[in-house]
């Protein structure tokens, strides 16, 4: 019998080696190429994710079953993918990365159960799960077993919607039903050049469509970030997309049961902003940057939009207000007069969805004149589509603070976080504007008997518009019934809106008894 200490040696031996080839992926070959595209491995993706050496691997050991088609042979270092949990600004973050030089990342049944236990472990522990994305789809060779493995993601994807944060980062071919997980998530980053998602392919469309379009084209990052809507962050590599990523955890909770980290940024919470009372003009028909407002109101002018390039009559993100994170959601009259329409409805509705669910507090800032008129906007569904920010809104427990910088008109006032969907607390510019409808259309409406009989038409309806915007177009009359808590200078609405925060953040709310409500989809 030989020595125990020797025994164990050998043994440990088995384990580095067997680790190190488990490390080496599908060899140096296929790194090198990975590389020659200027795509990162899983394992140095993870290394420039987490805070450093803080990453914990799970699962490396697991092996797929495969026989099928020559895979009995098949050796998959990893089964294809690199589970594990780490620290991201100290704070812990489960994490799966696709290994795309084995067997090109796809997706087997063994390579799915390791990505479903290490969702597991994050749901249980409550802490956000980050999916590194980078896969031919399901493996051919394991059939059925592949589709099971996706349904099993697709299932916990949503069994943890609204428990646990769950981000997707798209950082190669993403094709198929695969793309129904970074779907199912909260957040799909995309990286310019390398990234790519569509259900069917470029060859597929052509024969069945004869549409010709290139795989960028069809399903790139700037695509999916600024016309289709599906992702809504866009970094120009991989490392500026992990610091992208690092960011947004900064503003989330670690699951629903928790608020979002404070963070004492040193900016004053009392600090006036002067320059807001230019900013906003007077005139209603003088266009100004929304953006500016935003940047003026939040801690040191920080803000990480959500959503940047689609629908920019909306702006969505996170800032802080005197330390504290909130979601921002505000019209932009720079972009189609900050009108609501179909996309900007789903773009805010998602995101007020996500920041009720993880506690994150909603600023709205609104200056909109209406939803947007057209055949198109009717036939694609703007009442359907319109009718989620109303449901968002309305069923958004956490602290709602509104100010209203200029036109709220009509239903689109309504939507906007008004008092009657729930708001805590509503602002008002003193040359703000609180009616059913602009003066010159509401005009025409009214008076329009009285305009086409007149003398001089165009004298009398500049006349009665001028009546109408006196009597309806200002603050006032909703600050008479107690719509709007406080007309407020323009140079006061940092302090305002601090103050309103930490005022509803101790909100209580009875929720109804029901299993869910109806989402108009
Ligand atoms: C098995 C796959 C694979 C797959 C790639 N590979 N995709 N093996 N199943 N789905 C293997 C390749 O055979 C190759 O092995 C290695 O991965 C690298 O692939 P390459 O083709 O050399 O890489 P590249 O030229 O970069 O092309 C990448 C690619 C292409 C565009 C993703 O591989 C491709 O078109 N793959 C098939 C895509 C597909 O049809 N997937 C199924 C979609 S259906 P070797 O040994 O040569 O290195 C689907 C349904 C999901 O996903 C349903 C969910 C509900």
């Amino acid at each position: 019998m030989s020595d125990p200490m020797l025994q164990l040696e050998e043994k440990l031996k088995e384990l580095r080696d067997r680790r190190n080839k488990i490390e080496q992926g599908g060899g140096q070959k296929r790194i090198d190429r990975q590389h020659e595209r200027g795509k990162m491995t899983a394992r140095e993706r993870i290394a420039a994710f987490l805070d450093p050496g803080t990453f914990v691997e799970t699962d490396a050991f697991i092996t797929h079953r495969a026989t099928e088609f020559g895979m009995a042979a098949v050796e998959a270092p990893g089964e294809g993918v690199v589970t594990g949990y780490g620290l991201v600004d100290g704070r812990a973050v489960c994490v799966a990365a696709q290994d795309f030089t084995v067997i090109g990342g796809s997706l087997g049944e063994m390579h799915a159960e390791k990505i479903c236990k290490c969702m597991d472990l994050a749901a249980k522990v409550g802490i956000p799960f980050v999916s590194l994305n980078d896969s031919g789809g399901a493996r051919i060779q394991e059939g059925v077993d592949a589709l099971k493995g996706y349904g099993s993601i697709f299932y916990r994807n949503v069994k943890y919607s609204g428990v646990i944060p769950q981000i997707s980062v798209i950082l190669g071919p993403c094709a198929g039903g695969a793309v129904y997980s970074p779907a199912l998530t909260d957040f799909v980053f995309m990286v310019e050049g390398t990234s790519n998602m569509f259900i069917t392919g470029p060859q597929v469309i052509k024969a069945v469509t004869g549409e010709e379009v290139s795989t960028e084209q069809l399903g790139g990052a700037l695509i999916h970030n600024q016309v289709s809507g599906v992702a809504q962050f866009m970094a120009p590599d991989e490392t500026s997309c992990f610091d992208m990523i690092r960011t947004l955890l900064s503003y989330l909770p670690a699951n629903n049961q928790e608020d979002p980290p404070f963070m004492d940024t040193g900016d004053d919470p009392g600090r006036l902003e002067p320059g807001l009372r230019e900013v906003v003009p007077v005139d209603p028909n003088k266009g100004y940057n929304m953006y500016d407002v935003i940047h003026s109101m939040v801690d040191n002018g920080v803000f990480f939009e959500v959503s940047k390039h689609f629908a920019t009559n909306i702006i969505t993100g996170f800032a802080r207000f005197g330390g504290r994170a909130a979601g921002v959601i505000a019209n932009q009259p720079m972009a189609k007069a900050g009108c609501l329409d179909i996309d900007a409805s789903d773009k805010a509705s998602r995101f007020v969805r996500f920041c009720d669910a993880f506690n994150v507090p909603l600023v709205t800032l609104v200056d909109v004149p209406g939803y947007l008129p057209g055949v198109d906007q009717e036939y694609g569904g703007i009442i359907r589509h319109g009718a989620k920010l109303l449901y968002a809104y309305s069923e958004a427990s956490v602290p709602k603070v509104t100010v209203i910088t200029r036109k709220a008109y009509g239903g689109a006032y309504i939507a906007m976080c008004s008092r009657h969907l729930g708001a805590d607390m509503v602002f008002a510019f003193p040359h703000a504007e609180i009616a059913v409808m602009g003066p010159e259309g509401a005009a025409n409406v009214v008076f329009r008997k009285e305009i086409s009989e007149a003398e001089d038409p165009a004298a009398k309806r500049a006349e009665k518009i001028k009546e109408f915007r006196e009597v309806f177009a200002n603050p006032y009359v909703a600050a008479g019934r107690g719509y709007i808590d406080d007309v407020i200078d323009p140079q006061e609405i940092r302090p305002r809106v601090i103050g309103a925060l930490e005022l509803t953040s101790t909100k209580m709310i009875e929720q109804s008894r029901k299993k869910h409500g109806n989402i108009p989809l």
